[in-house]
């Protein structure tokens, strides 16, 4: 079983980044491959809205977007983190996302291979915007037919790697990221 890990917060070492690492250390020791993307250190542009890939099944831009799709298509396991901004994904993660509408099939929905299993990790600071959260879990399962294994993060994380001291947090992640395998 192959399991990547999307992180879309720009820092290093961040809450986020952990919560997506510690989901994959889970799904590892349940015997997955896994390997890590950051959002923040490729090249994705936004989707152009030109339909090129609702005619031709593929993105006709030419960026690191490329990387994703592959490594899309060839995992099981599939785990996003995102901080909130502003109420909201951040900008790096909604660039992907709009980017996966390259699946997307006019008539017939999402065409990518069924089966596919995943979790949503997600870090902020004093507010509480688990809702956005959960409605990124309900269009992965609703839209892209992905079975979501559960949700995991919190507030309270500004510091730089606070999440570290979040026992509970991490346990979480790591029992998400075997149940991902299971
Ligand atoms: C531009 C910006 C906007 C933010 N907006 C919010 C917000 O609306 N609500 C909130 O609770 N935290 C907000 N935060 C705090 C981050 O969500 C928080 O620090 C988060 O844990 C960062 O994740 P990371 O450690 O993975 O980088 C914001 C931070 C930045 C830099």
């Amino acid at each position: 079983m192959k399991v990547m890990g999307v992180v879309g917060s720009p820092r290093r070492g961040g809450n986020t980044e952990i919560l997506v690492e510690t989901v994959l250390a889970g799904a590892a020791a349940a015997g997955a491959d896994t390997e890590v993307y950051r959002l923040n250190e490729l090249n994705i542009r936004g989707c152009q809205a030109c339909d090129h890939c609702q005619e031709h099944g593929r993105c006709r831009q030419t960026d690191d977007m490329a990387l994703l799709y592959e490594a899309l298509l060839r995992s099981d396991g599939i785990v996003i983190g995102s901080p909130i901004y502003m109420g909201y994904l951040t900008a790096q993660t909604k660039l992907f996302l709009d980017r996966l509408f390259a699946f997307f099939k006019p008539g017939v929905g999402c065409a990518l291979p069924p089966g596919k299993r995943g979790v949503v990790v997600y870090s902020q600071g004093g507010g509480n915007d688990k809702a956005v959260i959960e409605a990124l879990a309900s269009f992965l399962a609703g839209a892209m037919g992905i079975e979501v294994k559960g949700i995991v993060g919190g507030n309270g994380l500004n510091e730089l790697g606070a999440v570290r001291r979040r026992k509970e947090l991490l346990e979480e992640a790591f029992r998400l990221g075997k149940e991902l395998v299971g």
